[in-house]
């Protein structure tokens, strides 16, 4: 038997993050944040974005993002690199590269699948897809406290601005658009707490049998 995923799709700062290593966590399998991937490249080399995702030297360790044995775990969550991120994904090259390094986190005894087009294009035999939205106010409100919090400067009104942007960009892509598979659960956070979310996804694993005794 193949190993299962679990993808978790949805817009920036739906709460995909948090959730799918929540999720992971509890039923002790892998996790795939794959905006990093996209993030690493446009930190690591933008003017090559292929050639980049296929050579970049890159290690995920407790948490933290390792690229050429830096640590650049902070770097990477900076809305402008999540800009770069969002205009670099649009390439049908990059897009294809990093198909095999996300494929390669599937590792026994299962993976969650963060992302935009996990359950399309990723895993499509993914035994849960889970397509996660939030107002875009709640959603614009989530990733200014989340920086506020770290210390890290932020406008409100802009970062709705920037979010707005992105989301439309990535919605309207050719390749792997930002989309809910036809099979993916349709899950609206706006008005519920991360556990809530947490909660509700651990119930649909464990009515497909899935993670054992920890779930
Ligand atoms: O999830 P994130 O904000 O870290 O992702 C950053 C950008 O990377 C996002 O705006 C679009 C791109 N991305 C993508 O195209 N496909 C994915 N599976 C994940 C991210």
């Amino acid at each position: 038997m193949s190993v299962p995923v679990i993808a978790i799709d949805g817009p920036s700062a739906s709460g995909k993050g948090a959730v799918a290593h929540l999720v992971a966590d509890a039923l002790g399998f892998h996790c795939l944040e794959s905006g990093a991937l996209y993030r690493l490249v446009a930190l690591a080399g933008p003017q090559d974005p292929e050639r980049t995702a296929k050579d970049m030297d890159v290690a995920f360790r407790d948490r933290r993002i390792f690229l050429s044995g830096q640590d650049v775990t902070d770097k990477l969550r900076a809305e402008e690199v999540g800009v770069k991120a969002s205009a670099i994904a649009q390439r049908p090259g990059l897009r294809q590269t990093l198909l095999h390094r996300q494929r390669a986190f599937r590792q026994p005894p299962g993976l969650v699948a963060e992302g935009r087009d996990m359950g399309s294009v990723v895993f499509p035999d993914a035994v849960l897809k889970v397509f996660l939205t939030a107002a875009a106010e709640v959603r614009a409100q989530r990733r200014y406290k989340q920086l506020i919090d770290k210390g890290i400067d932020a406008n409100l009104h802009a970062l709705s601005r920037d979010l707005e942007q992105r989301d439309a960009r990535d919605a309207a892509r050719k390749v792997a658009p930002l989309a809910p598979a036809p099979d993916a659960l349709l899950l609206d956070t706006s008005e519920k707490t991360l556990d809530e979310v947490v909660g509700v996804i651990l119930g649909w694993c464990r009515e497909r049998e899935l993670g054992g005794r920890r779930a």
